[in-house]
């Protein structure tokens, strides 16, 4: 089943003269792990808001086109009543958190309050998710004293807490640390693989690589590219759209060596072992 259908979307912020999005259409099916990449500016931000409806309800401008989420079509729906479907977590997590909270717990708390949940079904889902993304540590620590990694990772646990079917994480990780980045990539998997489908727009290639089962290449605002990491990286005219695959793409490109039996070059570490000649491990 499809979760979200875009179909002939264009965005065009109050004020600016160049549309953000222009005239995009594409289907993600319900579980399927999605990345975003482009140069900056391309428009990644502003899709991840019209999935969950901040394009058009926050940030006005002229809208077309069709967003549907899990059925309900964006532009006919509160912010609220898509919060139940869809959840953000935005690229930078300082402005994500609500400034009325004392400790991540109840930061957490905060949107399962709103929601009307049981005490005991709170504890339950705050625990899971301090554990998942490992900051049960923190729990206690005022949310404006941790550092832009933890913040990230309360900012993901906030909206991973409220169980939406659809998650959208606008470069999650940039102010985590390798080890971070890959704890946090590995949570947002698990997810994935229990059917909650992910959009996650991200410059770091080689994750985007190693987890998404689908990319979609952005710029200025159109969609040039929506396909397998192997076929998206292999494009000869990539960097024309500020955009470098994978350092394992770019090694087996420069030795002209391809996965066994395709035109299409490694994306992966396993997959550019394997085609340089490795045993399988
Ligand atoms: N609040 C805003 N008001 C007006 N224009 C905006 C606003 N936010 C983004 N834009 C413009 O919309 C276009 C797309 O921006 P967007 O932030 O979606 O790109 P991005 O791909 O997320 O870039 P980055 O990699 O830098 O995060 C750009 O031309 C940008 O200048
Ligand atoms: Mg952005």
């Amino acid at each position: 089943m499809n979760k979200i259908i875009v179909e002939n979307l264009k965005y065009k912020y109050p004020l600016s003269a160049t549309l953000a999005l222009d005239t995009l259409s594409f289907e993600v099916a319900e579980g399927e792990f999605i990345g975003i990449i482009g140069a900056n500016s391309a428009g990644k931000s502003t899709l991840c808001q019209s999935i969950v409806g901040l394009v058009p309800h926050f940030y006005k401008g002229a809208y077309g086109g069709k967003v549907s989420v899990d059925g309900l079509e964006v532009k006919n729906h509160s912010i609220d009543e898509l919060s139940l479907k869809a959840g953000i977590v935005f690229q930078n997590p300082f402005t994500q958190v609500t400034g009325s909270k004392l400790t991540v717990y109840e930061e957490i708390a905060f949107g399962l309050e709103n929601i009307g949940l049981s005490r005991v079904e709170m504890k339950e889902r705050i625990d899971y998710v301090l554990d998942l993304l490992n900051i049960a540590q923190l729990k206690d620590r005022n949310p404006f004293e941790l550092s832009g990694g933890q913040m990230q990772r309360m900012a993901i646990a906030s909206i991973i807490a409220m169980k939406p079917g659809v998650i959208v994480l606008d470069e999650p990780t940039s102010q985590l640390d390798p080890e971070g980045s890959e704890e946090v990539f590995q949570a947002i998997q698990d997810l994935s693989k229990q059917g909650v489908t992910v959009i996650l727009s991200e410059h770091k290639m080689e994750k985007i690589a190693q987890y998404c089962n689908r990319v979609m290449l952005l710029n200025c605002g159109k969609l040039i590219d929506f396909d397998t990491p192997e076929k998206v990286f292999s494009r000869e005219d990539l960097e024309d759209y500020g955009v470098r695959a994978p350092v394992y793409t770019r090694v087996c490109k420069a030795l002209n060596t391809k996965i066994a039996g395709t035109d299409l070059y490694p994306v992966t570490l396993d997959q550019a072992y394997m085609a340089l000649g490795g045993k399988s491990r």
